[in-house]
């Protein structure tokens, strides 16, 4: 779901910022890959990361060039107030439809609280700056230390997905941390389902605009699987779209359960030009739904309760 204050996001770069210990200066890939080197090339800090060791500092360079030029990313090289050897890294990752943190410290600066005093600085601009709705960290369960900056500076568990680095030879556990900038935004609640469509591409657009779903995984051109996940985090239901050539499929029925944001979904169901199949109604069981049909007959019981 894209908030207004994420799109406003997208137009905005970093800004210098300071906090009692540190200075936080937005992220010059030329400047600072050689300080930051330090960070990333040791294995030891490398361990958790996404990317291997990087080899040398050009390596270094090219790895931070390609982060600082993602759609949306704010990233920031940390330094001491009064130094200006760079210490770490810290910011908001671009090319993500859920705006995610990062951070990292040079290991010579672990142990002495830099990491949550610099992550907090973000999470503020991010959520009070920025006007995001919210700001989440994908965290590895093992990495103990990462799981504390997460929560000395206020994200808190909303779910668990597996995940492979390309660079490792297993899947690992991540834990999906988040925190929103005002009051929660209700979570869609449980289904999954496998839908096959005539027109992936045309059904994927749909679920997104009618029901604020996200793009999980698209293979082919034109797409011939799709993911689709709903709700605020990325984590949570989510439903799976196959292409089909037959012209009658067999229809599914998929209920989702979506919470205190129902009024506020049909309003967008109906703002899209989604074909309501049946309006808003109280149900026998206590609920209140209505039913969004797509064009192969499926339908999509969106439900809270009443
Ligand atoms: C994750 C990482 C940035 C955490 O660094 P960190 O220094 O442990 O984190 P913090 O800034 O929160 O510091 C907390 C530690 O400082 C100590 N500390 C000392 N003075 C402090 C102060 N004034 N305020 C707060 N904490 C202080 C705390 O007791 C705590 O130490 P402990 O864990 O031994 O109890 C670092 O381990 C790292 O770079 N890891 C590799 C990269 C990585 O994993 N990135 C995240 C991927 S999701």
């Amino acid at each position: 779901m894209t908030e207004k204050g994420e799109d406003r996001a997208l137009e905005e770069f970093p800004v210098e910022m300071t906090t009692s210990r540190l200075r936080l200066t937005p992220l010059d890939p030329d400047r600072d890959a050689v300080g930051l080197h330090a960070a990333f090339g040791d294995p030891e800090v490398m361990r958790w990361w996404n990317h291997p060791v990087c080899a040398g500092e050009a390596d270094t360079r090219e790895r931070l060039r390609e982060g600082a030029g993602r759609t949306g990313a704010h990233l920031w090289t940390i330094r001491p107030v009064d130094g200006d050897e760079p210490a770490g890294m810290v910011g908001l990752l671009g090319g993500v439809e859920v705006p995610g943190l990062t951070w990292i410290l040079r290991k010579d600066a672990w142990g002495r609280g830099l990491a949550a005093e610099a992550a907090g600085a973000a999470v503020r601009h991010a959520l009070h700056g920025l006007g995001l709705a919210h700001v989440e960290a994908w965290v590895e369960a093992a990495n103990d230390r990462s799981l504390g900056v997460a929560r000395r500076i206020g994200l808190t568990e909303r779910g668990r997905l597996a995940q492979r680095y390309p660079h490792r030879e297993h899947p690992h556990e991540m834990i999906v941390l988040g925190r929103a900038g005002g009051a929660e935004p209700a979570t869609v609640l449980g289904a999954e389902a496998v839908l096959p469509v005539r027109d992936v591409a045309a059904r994927l657009t749909l679920l997104r605009a009618a029901l604020g779903g996200r793009t999980l995984f698209s293979v082919g051109d034109p797409p011939q699987v799709a993911g689709v996940g709903f709700g605020p985090w990325s984590v949570g239901p989510r439903l799976r779209l196959e292409a089909t050539r037959r012209w009658r499929v067999a229809r599914v029925t998929l209920c989702l359960d979506v919470g205190t944001t129902f009024e506020a979904l049909h309003r967008r169901a109906v703002a899209a030009g989604a074909d309501i199949a049946r309006p808003p109604a109280e149900t026998a069981w206590g609920t209140r739904e209505f039913v969004l049909r797509l064009p192969e007959g499926h339908r999509v019981v969106v439900a809270a309760p009443a």
